[in-house]
This record gives C-alpha cells, structure tokens and sequence, in this order.
C-alpha cells in the first residue's frame, strides 16, 4: 500500500471516529475534497514562486487576519472534516455556530509538487458541507408548500450557482426551509448595518443594491432580477448587513433563514470565493469589476484541467463555456475559410 494513501485513510479514520457522521460518504466526499483544495494551493503557491502571498481581505468593510498560501491552515485530527480552514470573520460563538471550526494549526509540510494526475478533470468544489456530524439536534425548518410553490422555488434557483451540487436531501431542505415573502415596489428588503436574518432568492421583480462608504452618501453598486440572489454575507460572516436592498418593481422573494444558509449553503459558498479571489484580481478582463462582483463570479467557477495538447474550444462549435487560465499556457489558431490554419497569439495565465 503506498505510503501517502495510507497517511490519508489512517487520517480520515480519525476524523470520522471522532465525528460520527450520519452521512459518511457525504463527509468522506467533503474531506477529500477540502484535501484537493488544500493541494491546490500550495501546488499554486509553488508554480508561481511567491511562497508567501497573502490573500486579499474579502471585503473592506470587514476586518480578518489575511490567511497565508503558502502554509495553509488544515484542521486538527478532530476537527470535521468538512468544516471550512478559515472563517476568521465569525465574531459570535452563537448556539448554531458549532459549525464553526475549531482552532487551525499551520500545516508543517513542505510545499508539494504536482502530482501526475492533480485536477484532471477534477471539480474541487462539488459538494456543499452536509454538516450532519455537528448537527444532531438541529430541528429543520420546514415551511408547508403547494407543489406549485415548490415549482416556483424550483425555477427560481435553477440558474444560481449557489444552489448547484447539492445533495438530494440538501435540496430538499433548502425548498422545504424557504419562506415566501412578497413586496412592493420601493421597499427596503435589506437595510445597510442591520443583523442578519435571512437569504434571499428572487423569483420575480428587480432590485437595487446601495452601499454607503465611509459616511458617503450611498451609491448603487448592483442590481438583482429572477434568479438573482442576496443576503450571504451578514449569515457567512456573522456581520452587519454590508449593503442596503430596495425593489424597483413588485417582488416575490424567497427567504431562506440564517441557521438553514449556515448548515447547508454557506461551506460551499465561502470556500470558493476564498479559493478564487486572489487569482480573480489579477485578471485583466475583471480588473475593473467591484470586488463582490469577483465574488459572483467565483460562485460560478469550476476548476477544469487539461493535458499538455488538449483542445478546449474549437473554433466553430457552439459556445457553453468561458474559460480563464490560471496556470499553464495555451496556443490559439484560426482557419481559414479554406481551411488553412493560422497562429494567433498564445495565451497565459489570467
Ligand atoms: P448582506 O451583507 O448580508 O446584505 C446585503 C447584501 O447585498 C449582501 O449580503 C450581498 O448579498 C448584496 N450585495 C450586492 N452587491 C454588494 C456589494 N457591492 N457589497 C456588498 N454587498 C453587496
């Protein structure tokens, strides 16, 4: 048995004695997964020879210690598996926060190198956080709904990445905690500083997002129709309400409430935008989005690797997907009407 796949059984074993999942392989799916992600830092770390970067705080509004790369912080052997390497925004120890994690050690080992088959084809982020283990007691909400309500809750989070790789039973608990609440035009669903309730996703009806900095007026930053959605960061981070939300039309909105979000969509959500966020700003095509618009985008990423000599988009088929390169290089051709092939300018990351 290779040495290194021994290491990692022999460290999964503690972690689920000493967890007890109910869903074992949801938990066993979340540990290799944060293992992939935890790779995949130092592997970037490393290729790009800045061993000491530090990620860029989340929002500016927020103080948190910034979190180095190249010595990821990886859990304790009785720490769930799943459970985030940073959430160094949470300032309550509320009754609902044994999600949160426990104290983090810096990892030890040093940086490793690619292994021969890292990411191929790989999605590192495909599976929300069940938090089963440290949920026992946890009662669910569940809000009674007309099948055509749940047809309408189905519809409107079809497209948002948020809601994309749930478990079964995640999905359902997420339809089933959903509450529906209607406005009118010219409401405030959101005020800028107030405490956290809930998650909102829309179903129907526009909406403003309006940020006051630094005892400025506020100034419209955003702006949400169906299918959009808002209201995560008081609920991930435990922190005021960074942003005020008014509806422009009527409204049907789908509420989702705070212990809910945390338990089933809130893993996910962070540990991309934490993943994502640094290489995000170093795009030149993104360079002059809002950070929050970066963080919308990591939403929708997913890491996909190619070999040395792989064609990932061949002039002439239909477009399904944008690509941005965040290791590697990439030759460009274009033929043409002839069918005779030209070089155009490589690409590289970014
Ligand atoms: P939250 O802070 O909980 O409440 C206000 C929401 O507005 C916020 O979560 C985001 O979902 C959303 N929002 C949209 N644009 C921005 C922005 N530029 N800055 C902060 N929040 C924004």
């Amino acid at each position: 048995m290779p040495q290194a796949y021994a290491e990692i059984l022999n460290d999964l074993n503690q972690k689920v004695i000493s967890a007890q999942p109910q869903d074992v392989l949801q938990f066993c799916a979340n540990y290799f997964n944060q293992k992939l992600e935890e790779q995949r830092i130092r592997f970037l770390a490393s290729a790009r020879n800045t061993p000491n970067r530090e990620i860029p705080q989340f929002l500016p509004a927020y103080t948190h210690p910034t979190i180095s790369i190249s010595s990821p912080k990886v859990p304790h052997a009785n720490t769930p598996a799943a459970s985030s390497p940073d959430h160094s925004m949470d300032s309550d120890s509320d009754s609902d926060s044994d999600d949160d994690d426990d104290e983090a050690h810096e990892d030890p080992s040093p940086l490793l190198s690619m292994p021969a088959n890292y990411m191929r084809g790989r999605r590192t982020s495909v599976s929300a956080e069940s938090m089963v283990p440290s949920h026992q007691n946890y009662v669910k909400t569940v809000i009674p709904k007309t099948p055509e309500q749940r047809k309408r809750i189905e519809l409107s989070i079809a497209s948002n990445f948020l809601f994309k790789n749930l478990d079964e039973d995640q999905h359902e608990d997420v339809v089933n905690a959903m509450a529906e609440k209607r406005f009118r035009s010219r409401e405030t669903v959101i005020e800028q500083g107030a405490v956290g309730d809930f998650f909102y996703v829309v179903e129907t009806g526009t909406l403003d997002v309006f940020v006051a900095k630094n005892g400025n007026p506020s100034e419209k930053v955003f702006e949400y129709g169906p299918g959009g959605s808002f209201g995560e960061l008081a609920l991930m981070y435990n922190g005021p309400r960074a942003a005020t939300v008014i509806t422009t039309s009527d409204v049907v909105l789908w509420a989702l409430d705070r212990i809910t979000f945390r338990r089933i969509l809130m893993e996910n959500t962070s540990r991309k935008r934490r993943m994502y966020e640094a290489f995000l700003e170093t795009v030149p095509l993104l360079v002059s989005l809002e950070p929050y618009e970066r963080h919308k985008i990591a939403d929708a990423l997913e890491s996909v690797y190619f070999e040395d000599g792989q064609t990932v988009v061949r002039q002439g088929d239909q477009g399904d997907n944008f690509f941005i390169i965040e290791s590697g290089e990439a030759t460009v051709t274009k033929c043409s009407e002839e069918g005779e092939e030209f070089p155009m300018p490589g690409l590289g990351p970014g």
